[in-house]
């Protein structure tokens, strides 16, 4: 076996399987770039919901939440939370923190202005109606 198995094949396997999977890699690529557009409704990212992200980011709910699984697991998934609670539920969440429940880990309380409120959970609903295909979060609980 040694005998025949040149450099010259094993430049070739080397060169050859390469550019497959560097083909294969730039097909999946372009595939998921053509998918993301019907599955993240992009559409729907109203200035309202964009500003949402931003009243996230800046208060680094991501620092203890996961969104759609990435995060910190300090806290519960957030992906489906609209679905879960409700827009209404959530509003009145983020204003009575902290609870104060002795066994219970706390949110702080970040005085978030009406609009601000408003914002995020245009954010989180956004974010619920993301087709995950994997069926993300695996259930209604997070
Ligand atoms: C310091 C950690 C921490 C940060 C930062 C934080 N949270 Fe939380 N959050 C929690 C914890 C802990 C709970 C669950 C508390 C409980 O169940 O008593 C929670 C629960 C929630 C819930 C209710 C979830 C459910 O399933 O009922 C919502 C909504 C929520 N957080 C939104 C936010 C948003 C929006 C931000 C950013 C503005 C944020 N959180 C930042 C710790 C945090």
């Amino acid at each position: 076996m040694s005998e025949i198995f040149t450099k010259a094949m094993a430049r070739n396997i080397y060169y050859g399987g390469s550019a497959f999977f560097i083909l294969l890699f730039l097909a999946l690529t372009f595939d998921t770039t053509m998918a993301l557009p019907e599955r993240d409704h992009r559409e729907n990212i109203t200035p309202q919901v964009a500003h949402g992200k931003i009243v996230w980011e800046t208060n680094d709910c991501i620092g203890c939440h996961t969104l759609l699984g990435e995060g910190a697991y300090y806290a519960p998934e957030l992906g489906n939370v609209y679905k879960r609670r409700g827009g209404a539920f959530i509003k009145a969440w983020i204003k009575g923190m902290p609870t104060n429940v002795p066994s219970r880990r706390q949110m702080p309380q970040f005085n978030l202005s009406e609009e601000d409120l408003e914002a995020l959970v245009a954010f989180l609903k956004w974010t619920s109606e993301i087709n995950t295909a994997g069926n993300w979060p695996p259930n209604i609980e997070g």
